[in-house]
């Protein structure tokens, strides 16, 4: 039978017993992390979120509480009285901070029983991913996963003290509104009240917040869930959480930069005591593609790319002729002492390669004994000694290259950088690497619906100096956005926003909206422009991503309290499920779910 605590007063948390309660009468609650029945003595080690602290019962110092302790279980809710005493010597654990004391127990009230939990909650329990979703409830009982979460609450906390100094106001926005521009599909919300028609919860509430601007807020802030229906990665989640910004009266990108900047400053600082740098690196968008193959650059070790389309362009080898061709080109990486790589090495190189769309890699190996390369016809003295020149090559040392249109070219290489980063130990794991990413394209060529797309989202602001290659050569327009981005992770993005309704309308037509489109997803928002609209800017940072940066974790499930698994689902609750009937019939009471 559950006991209740009528009357019981806790005097701390487990983990928070020291030596300096020795002799006092304390009260402690938590769940059985362990117990030992040595016969004339019973041990238990009760635990919270702050820790553990060592229970003992024996009939010397109460018999009762000695008795009921024998029927202690794993995951038992007690509460007890006791006195706190120094542990004898040889009793001393010091891996605990409460390592050197425990509690004499006088009173023991079960509060409640557990059944054998499916798995063992502790650290070192290796039980599959699934059962832990499944019951998601327990795992988060692991110190692992409540440190990862207090964690989160501490940056939370952290960005809610930074922006109300600086004067951001925190406003809440809809989730049941219009579908909102980020380029992924929306989650859809059916209507009871307006039969046949959807909410659509938001991607981000980006146009909220611009609107917030258009009503004279000056500075929002938000802690906001939005939510994407995407394939998902290790570091995407269909429900996810930014911290999210905007601001008025800017107009350099520097204005937003430096907020943000200081935010992440003082993130670091308060929940994990590290000081970053003053001022973060910034390197361009298109510098950041020739020199790492990524908008996203790990730039914790070298191995950059280099351009040798000069080079190799007239070697007669046809898939080099191609890179004559616009927007294509030879790029490589030297791999210092790689020459030793064997046939399977560099097949592992090209398979990484194709995943990103190359059609593999050539390699030239600079052994002792020569040069080895499948291209070895095509290369004479004089291309080598340009190729050693340029690369800085030296013997021992592989050359790997890919031949495409850029874009491929980029992303194969980018890939292969970061696959020999990691296997090649060169990245130290202990150290941040912060930079910001700026003047990114304003559009992208969007090969499947063969249209120019907004790259960041369609409320960009052009770089004034581009203005004038709006319509002649869009591609060329760089954009006022900027990506911050953490030992090669985009932990956050933002731009400064295009606040006159005629370059509004302009960017609209560009990636291909009609009017008709423009008004019916976008009229209230290009309604509100004609109002007057201060100069306004943002950005976004992903939270869980902060939170999985800063508790170094790779895996974003461990910093939400209740993750969904690859597939969207909710394996401890089993969302998403089928409907009743009768909810079905409310939405679609004709049961036609289109309109033909
Ligand atoms: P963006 O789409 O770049 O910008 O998103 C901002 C940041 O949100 C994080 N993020 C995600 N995190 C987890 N799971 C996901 N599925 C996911 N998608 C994005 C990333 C990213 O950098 N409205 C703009 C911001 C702005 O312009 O102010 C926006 O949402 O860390």
């Amino acid at each position: 039978m559950a006991e209740f605590l009528t009357g019981m007063k806790r005097t701390k948390m487990c983990g928070l017993f020291s030596a300096e309660e020795v002799g006092l009468e304390v009260t402690a609650m938590g769940f059985v992390a362990k117990y030992r029945n040595l016969g004339s003595i019973v041990f238990v080690d009760l635990r919270d979120r702050t820790g553990i602290i060592q229970l003992a019962f024996s009939s010397e110092i109460d018999k009762c509480s000695f008795e009921k302790a024998q029927t202690v279980r794993n995951e038992f809710v007690l509460a007890v009285k006791g006195t706190v005493s120094k542990r004898s010597a040889n009793n001393v654990n010091i891996r605990i901070t409460t390592g050197e004391i425990e509690i004499l127990v006088t009173e023991l009230r079960i509060i409640s029983e557990a059944e054998t939990p499916p798995f063992n909650i502790t650290e070192e329990s290796n039980v599959n991913e699934a059962m832990r979703l499944r019951f998601r409830y327990l795992d988060l009982r692991r110190a692992y996963l409540q440190k990862l979460i207090i964690l989160r609450d501490k940056i939370c906390l952290a960005t809610h003290n930074y922006l109300s100094d600086k004067g951001f106001l925190n406003i809440e926005t809809p989730f049941l509104g219009k579908s909102t521009p980020e380029g992924a599909r929306d989650y859809l919300v059916p209507s009871r009240v307006n039969l046949g028609t959807f909410y659509a919860l938001p991607q981000s509430p980006q146009i909220y917040k611009q609107l917030l601007m258009i009503s004279g807020f000056d500075r929002y802030y938000q802690i906001a869930r939005c939510f994407r229906d995407e394939d998902l990665r290790a570091n995407r989640q269909p429900e996810f959480t930014q911290i999210d910004i905007e601001m008025s009266y800017v107009d350099d990108i520097t204005d937003v930069m430096d907020i943000a900047e200081g935010l992440i400053r003082y993130i670091f600082k308060e929940s994990i005591g590290l000081d970053l740098p003053p001022q973060f690196k910034k390197i361009e968008y298109q510098e950041a593609m020739e020199r790492f193959g990524s908008d996203k650059p790990d730039t914790r070790f070298s191995l950059e790319l280099e351009n040798i389309s000069e080079v190799l362009v007239d070697t007669g080898f046809p898939p080099f002729e191609e890179s004559q061709k616009k927007d294509s080109s030879i790029r490589a990486i030297n791999i210092k002492g790689g020459a030793d790589y064997s046939r399977k090495d560099i097949d592992k190189l090209s398979a990484v390669a194709r995943e990103y769309g190359a059609k593999g890699v050539f390699s030239i190996a600079f052994k002792k004994e020569g040069i080895s390369s499948s291209l070895l016809k095509y290369l004479d003295q004089i291309v080598l000694d340009k190729l050693k020149n340029r690369l800085n090559i030296q013997e021992g040392d592989l050359l790997i290259i890919v031949a495409d249109k850029n874009k491929t070219v980029f992303d194969s290489l980018g890939a292969i950088r970061l696959y020999l980063g990691k296997t090649l130990g060169l990245i130290d794991e202990q150290s941040y690497d912060v930079l910001w990413v700026t003047n990114f394209p304003l559009y992208e060529y969007d090969e499947k619906e063969d249209r120019l797309a907004a790259m960041h989202h369609p409320f960009t602001s052009p770089l004034n100096e581009d203005l004038v290659y709006l319509e002649s050569d869009p591609l060329r327009v760089r954009a006022k956005a900027y990506d911050l981005v953490i030992n090669g992770q985009e932990a956050g993005g933002g731009s400064i926003r295009i606040h006159s309704k005629d370059i509004q309308k302009k960017m609209f037509e560009i990636i291909g909206l009609s009017q008709e489109d423009i008004m019916h997803k976008f009229g209230f928002f290009v309604d509100a422009f004609k109002y007057g609209v201060p100069p306004h800017g943002g950005l976004a940072f992903g939270l869980d991503r902060l939170v999985m940066l800063l508790g170094k974790t790779d895996n974003i499930k461990d910093v939400i309290a209740f993750p969904k698994n690859q597939s969207a689902q909710c394996l401890m609750s089993d969302a998403p499920s089928t409907l009743d009937v009768r909810q079905l019939k409310e939405i679609f009471p004709d049961g036609k779910v289109f309109n033909d």
